[in-house]
């Protein structure tokens, strides 16, 4: 490696599949050597001279950090979200963002169904008894859940992993709709209003990015719109449910059950939190596109990102 090799940091020690491997013979690498992400200061330290930083949504980058990294040309981001990075600041510096549009949608869309199943089937309830000892008979009227085929789906935001799910509903006899999106009517999904998914849905499932628009987008007046039968399931951000509402809801017997793979605050300490807790929610520490071959691909294409922009060519898949 040649000293005047470009400089590219990597927020964590380790990334999935060989991505890493390929930049290292282009670009020094300069490592964060801890799983936990690097506090603000030591980012902001280890940006000095860096021409590229490869980081995660959640190890938010701002403006503080933007200005340390004062040559920094391109900063690669291995997720579709992008709302933990201050990019109008970035932008601003002449600094190119770019996330991994195309790559995650169908994985995550399996955790969005396997979410719905979890939820509506009570399954963890299910396997939690089995698993200590409270299957102690054959009852028919035991670990009752509410069917998923044949049932309404609602879909908030019908982009790539919006549309994959509801393709997934089609094969279950599910009836979609969908809204927030500039998506008309489909050959699987029917454009609505908000109210009218949420009064009419059996299964609402969040696909919207975190914006200011989206922000707490359902809250309690929300939840009381959807029928008390119906299941939310949020694998988008966490931000876009008002959790306390939720809780609310799930405790007063006015929603049936919940799906969540992301929260408000990430990380998050399972033990003791009365929504994660719930009977009624099946929660997952934030998987949505955790498989080897995703993960790789994810990786795959910021690394892509930083070598094209290195390169001085344009980045495959830039924000927007
Ligand atoms: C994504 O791709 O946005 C995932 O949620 C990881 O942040």
């Amino acid at each position: 490696m040649q000293a005047t090799a470009p400089i590219v940091v990597v927020t964590r020690p380790t990334l999935p599949g060989t991505g890493l491997e390929r930049l290292g013979r282009v670009a020094q690498l300069r490592q964060w050597s801890e799983v936990t992400p690097p506090p603000p200061e030591r980012l902001r330290d280890l940006l000095a001279g860096a021409d590229a930083l490869l980081c995660q949504n959640s190890d938010h980058v701002d403006a503080a950090v933007l200005e340390a990294g004062e040559r920094l040309r391109v900063l690669a981001l291995p997720s579709a979200g992008y709302d933990g990075t201050d990019v109008v600041t970035a932008q601003a510096r002449g600094v190119v963002v770019t996330n991994t549009p195309g790559v995650l949608h169908e994985t995550t869309a399996d955790t969005a169904f396997a979410l719905i199943l979890m939820a509506r089937r009570r399954l963890l309830t299910a396997a939690d008894s089995l698993r200590s000892g409270g299957w102690t008979g054959s009852r028919l009227d035991a670990y009752l859940g509410l069917d998923v085929a044949g049932a309404t789906l609602g879909l908030i935001g019908y982009g790539e992993i919006g549309q994959a799910v509801a393709r997934r509903a089609i094969g279950f006899g599910m009836t979609v709709q969908h809204t927030l999106s500039r998506k008309p009517d489909d050959e699987l999904s029917q454009a609505v209003s908000l109210p009218k998914l949420l009064s009419t849905s059996d299964v609402v499932s969040l696909h919207v990015p975190l914006t200011d628009q989206t922000r707490r987008l359902i809250g309690a007046d929300e939840l009381a719109m959807m029928k008390p039968t119906a299941t939310l399931v949020n694998t988008a951000r966490g931000g876009v449910v008002d959790e306390a509402a939720l809780l609310a809801a799930l405790q007063a017997g006015r929603l049936h059950s919940a799906g969540l793979d992301v929260f408000d605050r990430e990380p998050r300490n399972g033990v003791g939190d009365p929504l994660i807790q719930h009977e009624r929610v099946a929660a997952l520490p934030h998987i949505g596109s955790a498989t080897e071959a995703t993960r790789a691909r994810m990786v795959d294409l910021a690394v892509d990102n930083i070598i094209a922009v290195l390169n001085g060519e344009p980045p495959l898949t830039p924000v927007p």
